[in-house]
């Protein structure tokens, strides 16, 4: 009989967590013989909202589901944890400044990153969703001192899959010929959806589809404008596509890749040049042992590498005014 897997998601109550709670228990992030227990935090405001889901969960009578806990105590919440989904942060709201917000949400991921520290297995792994995510990762990582750096991730694999189907509509292919896609550097409309690295079937993307300027002057903006165009279209942000990137991140970070690449911001050790510890979006692969590593061997052209160094400024700049608020020290 197998141990269940303890999950813990943050923000539980809101958009995304409605959409991503269900997949967690009918087995798509695990697999369909995996149990898993679920970890429900939230801030007080929102325990009346997660009690019902909490209810609706119960009444799918998941059979891999062997318990809910629902909480907003980060000890409990936290405790024992496999993975720690951190969904749930503040928005930002008319009149704060990106400062503000880099400031209130740092707060919260330095006590999420403490708690996680203290209270889940020394072998948890953790995904930061809540935006700014990049940021709110590396506070969390610098918040938990004895779990290893290279547990912490933050999310770009929404961006991945939505510049694949933006690829593959524009070839006329089904988006599964669409593979070795990386976006790099933030979470953010600055992001770089690599183009010319992916391929359509074994073919080199810039072969088939040859318009570079609509690779760069439609697709890249495309991609990286793609979460306002949802909030436009649909008065609310992305939740059921952010939450299936959720579920590919974990299951894909959870098995070895067999040749594929993935988009997960981790801790930079310096490769390609980008800085080194901040948490920025490179090409991973997963090996048999469950082990990551970045991609070695990308050849990146002078347009990549400046993009890319764009957005990874950006992501010093975040770090600076985040860390000056906060007080935390950057080595
Ligand atoms: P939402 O506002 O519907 O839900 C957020 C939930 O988090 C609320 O229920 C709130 O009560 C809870 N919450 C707030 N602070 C919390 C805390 N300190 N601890 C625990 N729970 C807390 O928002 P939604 O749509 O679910 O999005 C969540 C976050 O994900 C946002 O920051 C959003 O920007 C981000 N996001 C990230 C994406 C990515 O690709 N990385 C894609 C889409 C959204």
């Amino acid at each position: 009989k197998k141990e269940p897997i303890r999950v813990a998601v943050t923000g539980a109550a809101g958009n995304i967590g409605y959409a991503l709670l269900f997949r967690i228990a009918s087995g798509a992030m695990f697999g369909p013989d995996q149990p898993v227990a679920l970890n429900l935090i939230e801030i007080e405001p929102g325990m009346k909202a997660l009690a019902g889901v909490a209810m609706e969960l119960d009444d799918c009578a998941f059979p891999l589901v062997t318990e809910i806990v629902q909480t907003d105590d980060l000890s409990v919440g936290f405790k024992d944890v496999d993975w720690a989904l951190l969904v749930g942060s503040v928005p930002r709201k008319a009149g704060m400044e990106r400062a503000d917000l880099l400031g209130i949400n740092g707060k919260v991921f330095v006590g999420q990153g403490k708690a996680i520290n203290d209270n889940a297995k020394p072998s948890v792994r953790v995904l930061v969703v809540g935006n700014p995510c990049n940021t709110n990762a590396l506070i969390a990582m610098k918040s938990a001192p004895d779990i290893p750096n290279e547990q912490f991730f933050a999310m770009t694999r929404l961006d991945e899959n939505r510049a694949k189907t933006q690829l593959a509509q524009k070839a006329g292919v089904p988006v599964k010929e669409v593979s070795q896609l990386c976006v790099w550097g933030n979470h953010s409309p600055s992001m770089y959806p690599d183009f010319e690295n992916a391929k359509i079937g074994r073919q080199k993307v810039t072969d088939v589809i040859q318009d570079q300027a609509w690779l760069r002057d439609t697709f890249v903006p495309v991609v990286g404008q793609r979460g306002k165009a949802i909030i436009d279209a649909r008065g609310a942000s992305s939740a059921a596509s952010a939450a299936n990137a959720v579920v590919d991140t974990v299951r894909d970070l959870s098995s070895p890749s067999h040749g594929e690449i993935h988009s997960v911001c981790v801790v930079s050790r310096g490769e390609y040049g980008t800085p080194e510890g901040i948490i920025t979006s490179l090409p991973i692969r997963v090996d048999g042992a469950g082990q990551w590593r970045v991609m070695e061997g990308v050849k990146l052209s002078e347009y990549a590498k400046e993009k890319i160094a764009a957005s990874n400024k950006e992501l010093l700049e975040e770090r600076e005014v985040a860390f000056g608020q906060l007080g935390l020290s950057i080595s």
